[in-house]
């Protein structure tokens, strides 16, 4: 599995440095989206090859190819135009993509992120998006030295709010929608966590999960 940002951590932390002054330059890069993985899950590009996956996350739908192409033909546009990300989130037990989660929105210059998360309606429950979403907060702060990382939700989805409740993100209250929608509240709710917080939470615990990469780099 690919942790290159623990392997070299000198050369990450230059790396981000350079990237913290003179942040057109990660603008123009193509960075090549890392593997991560959970104790369940492998967190991955996303390919056309993962058709048939993607399809089967709208099971009963009429138009889940449709779906399924229109969120492949997004995930290329955001490799192509993106800092880093999205990744699939790749169930070990069965080999199967069962969800995504990424940067959204990723500003390296403010050292700041939001993050997203899906997951196949046939697989929720199960805990999988608060997994994913713990790894991805790893990565953002000790992988690319965010300071902080925010989520958002629509007001009634209580499922994302937990899942932004159970990692340790804490409530900011209600902020206007980024992007005005049809039908939809103009409040979004916001959840955020700091770096300090997530290494106060997860510090000791990954680190003792990861300990030949860590023990390298701190
Ligand atoms: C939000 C979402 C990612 C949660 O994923 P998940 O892997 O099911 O997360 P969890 O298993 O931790 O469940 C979170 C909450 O979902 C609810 N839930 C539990 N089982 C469920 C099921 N079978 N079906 C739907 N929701 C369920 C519960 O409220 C649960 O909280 P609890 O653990 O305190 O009971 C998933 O529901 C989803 O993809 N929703 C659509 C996309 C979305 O809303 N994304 C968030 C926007 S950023």
């Amino acid at each position: 599995m690919s942790r290159n940002y623990y392997r070299k951590p000198m050369v990450m932390a230059l790396k981000n440095a350079i990237l913290h002054l003179f942040p057109m330059i990660a603008r123009r890069r193509r960075w090549q989206t890392p593997v991560l993985e959970t104790a369940r899950l492998v967190l991955r590009q996303i390919n056309p090859t993962d058709f048939e996956d993607v399809r089967a996350w709208f099971p009963g739908a009429p138009d889940a190819a449709a779906n399924a192409q229109t969120h492949l033909d997004y995930f290329a546009r955001e490799y192509r135009e993106h800092v880093i990300g999205p990744w699939g989130m790749q169930f070990k037990k069965t080999g199967v993509l069962v969800g995504n989660c990424g940067f959204p929105d990723l500003s390296l210059r403010k050292r700041r992120g939001e993050v997203n998360y899906f997951v196949a309606p046939q697989l929720r429950g199960q805990g999988l998006a608060p997994e994913a979403l713990i790894e991805l907060l790893r990565f953002g702060f000790w992988g690319f030295g965010l300071v902080r990382i925010q989520a958002r939700c629509e007001l009634n989805n209580v499922s994302s709010e937990r899942v932004m409740q159970k990692v340790g993100m804490k409530s900011e209250g209600l902020v206007d929608r980024s992007q005005p929608l049809d039908g939809a509240a103009p409040k979004q709710k916001l959840y955020a966590m700091l770096a300090k917080d997530f290494d106060l939470t997860y510090g000791r615990q990954i680190r003792a999960y990861y300990p030949p990469l860590i023990s390298a780099s701190s």
